[in-house]
């Protein structure tokens, strides 16, 4: 979504600073970019359509820059164009903004009477025009700060700037991440860690309702009440390696391949293996049901959950779209434990949905991968998911890695269980996990097989993907992750149900991926296979070691090598990424930048 970068310092790189920190923000997904830069004691604006690098063209570099902010937009109130992108001027004031403002109808309304007139569609526009009122009233910009905060409404990540003092920088901050930097003789904002890794590793986060005023030496935050606060500085803990493609085509692919590397980390982290538990679990013992709220990929890992928490847990659970969530009748209590899951810890409608289960007295956990992240703060308990930064939009990896931490979750209250079928599952399940990155590797050296099918089926307008219970939630996951890359149709059905409507979509040559690798059910999911087999579809049959079957209900056959139950699908999935990938690779399309999309959503 939007990204944010801001820099103030006495070595004057403000234009090398925004603009890399806006390339290092690129992935979070954007439509146009802009930056605002002082020139000569005066705040200069460049704004673009399009990617970062358009506005390079435009910039005077001759001369050095003690401040700037920048930012890179993903439409929300008005029409992508270079009038409604970011920076916003209005008389003194210079604003980028991430977020919604709510009322910002009612406060334009009023702004325009007071003599105000707009030239873009957006909220930002009025924001920063609000600002500028009380500026004008107070001639103090922390007062100015103040006073907005008790007027706009919604939520705002804010860099600012004023023409009466161009060696300070102000970052207003609720309900959309931002963070101050922390150089040498320089600091920065910016609304995501990666944008500043390149010049400090040290940083503060800002909560809801904070402010700050920053020049080259100081850092002043105020709190939700304005009274100055002191402030943890925290060092990120990866390396910039961790934001590099490394010699791969694109972020996705490495992502797909660092997910051996992923697993063995989570093992490290989460496993003694000496007492055969899973370390830092919460007491899953006293809750009668689970809730998982998510979005997207996150909440496919939540079906996932599910279906391994109930079949070896014995406990229901329900997994709920967290935008659904927020809006319906609830029928969740202290009995219920909600978990969370999202890999960047900002998705604005799970954090709004952890915040309702946390009034209604549940116990949250939170399945998160950035560290400190809004959600990771806002849950009663946190488990990371240790992916590393996720750079391409799709995610790959961080959905593996929820999907492990579901599993040690199902193992663990699965630990008490009785039923014998289970029992060999659960016996086996550390030696089959220590095992598992190998086979993973192992389906990744297959890659060729997964591009040679990509190569029949990229040219198709639908595909669809057919399965049956935790192979349905697999189907989800393919299906998302292919169309949303490739942009081509692509749904997902649960394979009794293909007969109710949608088999008369399928046509001579329409590709189907159908998987089964859960054994209950084999049978009659092949059925369905052999049903669109019959009316000419082209079958990817994606099946186990142990369920494989030979016959002529299939054009291709992906075989998935034999594991533990409760880690299949961690296995499965990474065909079906792959074949998105290569998919999305024949019809050259942005991969890691899909049009429209953005990383992290942090409006409603
Ligand atoms: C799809 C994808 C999205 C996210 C969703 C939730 O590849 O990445 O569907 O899963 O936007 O994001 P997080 O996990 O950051 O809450």
């Amino acid at each position: 979504m939007c990204g944010i970068v801001g820099y103030i310092g006495k070595n004057e790189k403000a234009k090398d600073v925004i603009l890399k920190g806006l390339e290092r923000l690129e992935y979070r997904g954007y439509d146009s970019a802009g930056i605002a830069y002082s020139l000569d004691n005066k705040v200069n604006i460049q704004k673009e359509n399009g990617r970062v690098e358009n506005l390079k063209d435009n910039i005077c570099f001759s001369k050095k820059s003690n401040i700037g902010i920048g930012h890179t937009r993903w439409a929300t109130h008005g029409r992508p164009s270079k009038e409604n992108s970011h920076p916003h001027k209005c008389n003194k004031i210079t604003i980028v903004h991430n977020g919604i403002i709510e009322n910002y109808i009612e406060l334009k309304e009023e702004l325009k009477k007071l003599g105000y007139t707009f030239l873009s569609e957006t909220d930002t526009e009025v924001a920063c025009a609000l600002l500028d009122y009380l500026y004008s009233k107070t001639n103090d910009m922390v007062k100015a700060i103040e006073l907005f905060k008790d007027k706009a409404k919604g939520s705002y990540a804010i860099g600012a700037l004023c023409d009466d003092d161009l060696n300070t920088l102000y970052a207003i901050k609720n309900n959309s991440p931002l963070i101050i930097g922390i150089g040498d003789n320089e600091n920065y904002i910016a609304s995501d860690v990666p944008a500043i890794l390149d010049f400090t590793n040290k940083y503060i986060i800002l909560e809801d309702g904070e402010f700050a005023k920053i020049d080259s030496d100081n850092i002043v935050v105020y709190d939700k009440e304005n009274n100055i606060t002191n402030k943890e500085i925290k060092e990120f803990e990866g390396n910039l390696g961790d934001i590099d493609k490394n010699g791969y085509d694109h972020f996705m692919l490495k992502e797909i391949y660092e997910q051996p590397e992923v697993t063995k980390r989570m093992i490290e982290s989460y496993v003694d293996q000496n007492n055969d538990i899973i370390k830092d679990m919460p007491d899953l013992s006293k809750y009668k049901n689970i809730t998982i709220v998510a979005c997207g990929s996150a909440m496919h890992a939540g079906l996932i959950g599910k279906s391994l928490i109930e079949e070896f847990g014995n406990i229901p659970v329900n997994v709920e779209i967290a935008s659904e969530f927020r809006y319906k009748k609830l029928f969740i209590d202290e009995d219920t434990l909600v978990i969370a899951i999202s890999q960047s810890g900002e998705t604005a409608d799970t954090l709004e949905a952890v915040k309702i289960a946390n009034k209604k007295g549940c116990d949250t956990l939170g399945i998160v991968n950035v560290n400190g992240s809004s959600i990771a703060r806002e849950t009663s308990k946190v488990l990371y998911t240790k992916a590393g930064p996720e750079i391409a939009v799709a995610t790959t990896k961080a959905y593996s890695a929820q999907n492990t931490l579901l599993s040690f979750i199902a193992y663990s209250l699965a630990k008490n269980c009785k039923d014998k079928d289970k029992l060999a599952y659960l016996n086996t399940f550390l030696k089959d996990l220590n095992k598992l990155p190998v086979l993973m590797q192992e389906i990744l050296n297959n890659h060729e097989e997964y591009e040679n099918i990509a190569k029949e089926i990229y040219d198709k307008n639908d595909i669809f993907f057919i399965g049956r219970a935790i192979d349905y939630a697999l189907c989800m996951e393919g299906s998302l992750k292919l169309k949303e890359i490739s942009y081509i149709h692509s749904e997902a059905y649960p394979a009794g149900e293909l007969k109710h409507g949608t088999i008369s979509l399928i046509d001579e040559g329409t590709p189907v991926i159908g998987i089964v690798t859960d054994e209950k059910i084999a049978d009659k999911t092949i059925s369905n296979i052999k049903e669109v087999k019959s009316r000419g579809a082209n079958v990817i049959y994606v099946t186990t070691d142990e369920l494989n079957k030979n016959g002529d209900f299939y054009d291709k056959k992906i075989i998935i090598p034999k594991t533990n139950k409760l880690l299949e699908p961690l296995l499965t999935i990474i065909p079906l990424q792959l074949i998105s990938y290569y998919v999305a690779k024949c019809n050259k399309c942005d991969i890691d930048k899909p049009k429209n999309l953005a990383k992290s959503v942090t409006v409603e």
